[in-house]
């Protein structure tokens, strides 16, 4: 038996982040969005045990051995269902390794829908949800699909109304960013910002009582006041998530506050654009454009192609620009293009699409 099916991409329409974790993940609220763009994966069975990778492109970046993640679901898969099979996974590689469109996670969790039909057997809904986020934080959304809301580390997801398909652009510059690495450097720079704002802080209260005869610094002791005051003035990493679950939850209840006026076209065709206008950004930004400003700068050429919306999809390397009609995506494409970027257009994906279109076919192998 052997199915084939399409393994979507996604992107990020606005990610916050959150306070690190004891268990070394960050909180985060983000929307998920299922696009048109896929690879596709090929699961076969025989008899006999073992989990075989083949990447069709030969893309060296993509892990043939347990660490890749159609390989962690398929063993996760066959436990749960106490089935006994040797198992070959093709991977035809056309999303971006390392590009924020959550090809890995999309790969296995194509490979667990394949693998059950190939199977002929069911996982419980509570099952599936379970062993995606085993796998990682950001597989749950598709067995979700269209927009879903993130939460938690990411593997928290929740349905969001399907909304109508929106015509896009996605932009995949040739540069890798490590998801892991973009959150380290989220951290620094949360405390690199912190001791500047205690240094800014003791310079300010240089005339105030110093720690004299506390046996501390005098530095040590401005830095505690201004460190507790700070704590109680500043938003939090917290209240930040709290604010965006604000800014979401006004938008879902068709209200929101972005004082722009809508400029025509249906209320069900502009719900996606009236989420961007709430001001939806991606923390990651911060991180990564400086270290890669070529990222900066093609996402000033797709607003310049007139992109109503423009972000980094998770932590990049891929960017993507929202546009009102399929033709203006075409033309903003091809103009992109021209200027040397290897840009795309193509549409968000509902719910209903997304699980409409992922089975490509299933055949009995003799
Ligand atoms: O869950 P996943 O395996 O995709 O995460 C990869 C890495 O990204 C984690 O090990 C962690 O370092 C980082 N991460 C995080 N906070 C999240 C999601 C991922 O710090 N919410």
């Amino acid at each position: 038996m052997r199915v084939a099916v399409r393994s979507f991409a996604k992107i990020n329409l606005g990610l916050y982040i959150g306070a690190a974790r004891a268990d070394g993940y960050h909180d985060l609220r983000t929307a998920y969005q299922t696009i048109a763009l896929h690879d596709v994966i090929r699961v076969s069975i025989a008899r006999g045990s073992g989990i075989e990778i083949v990447c069709k492109n030969k893309d060296p970046r993509v892990p043939l051995d347990s660490s890749n993640t159609c390989y962690r679901m398929a063993e996760r898969v066959l436990a749960e269902l106490g089935a006994q099979h040797r198992v070959r996974i093709e991977i035809d590689k056309r999303l971006p390794v390392q590009g924020g469109l959550g090809a890995a996670s999309s790969n296995a969790v194509a490979t667990m829908v394949a693998l059950e039909r190939a199977l002929r057997k069911k996982l419980s809904a509570a099952a599936r949800l379970r062993i995606a986020a085993e796998v990682g934080s950001d597989l749950p959304l598709f067995l979700v699909g269209g927009t879903a809301l993130g939460v938690g580390r990411g593997e928290e997801v929740y349905p969001l109304p399907d909304l109508p398909a929106v015509a896009m652009v996605v932009v995949t510059p040739e540069v890798g960013v490590s998801t892991p690495k973009a959150f380290a450097d989220w951290d620094a720079m949360v405390e690199r910002d912190k001791a500047a704002e205690l240094r800014s802080a003791g310079r300010t209260n240089a005339s105030a009582p110093t720690g004299a005869g506390t046996g501390q610094s005098p530095v040590t002791t401005q830095a505690l006041v201004s460190t507790q005051n700070h704590e109680l003035t500043r938003p939090g990493a917290s209240d930040r998530l709290f604010e965006v679950g604000c800014a979401l939850s006004a938008w879902l209840s068709g209200s929101p506050n972005t004082g722009a006026p809508r400029k025509g076209g249906s209320r069900a065709g502009n719900l996606l654009l009236d989420l961007v206008r709430t001001g939806i950004e991606n923390d990651f930004e911060k991180v990564v454009f400086p270290q890669y400003p070529e990222l900066r700068d093609i996402k000033g050429a797709l607003e310049r192609a007139g992109s109503r919306y423009a972000s980094l999809s998770g932590s990049g390397s891929t960017l993507y620009g929202l546009f009102r009609s399929p033709a203006d995506a075409a033309k903003a494409a091809s103009r992109l293009r021209k200027q040397g970027l290897k840009a795309v257009a193509t549409s968000t994906l509902t719910r209903q699409q997304y699980w409409k279109r992922i089975l490509i076919d299933s055949i009995v192998a003799r």
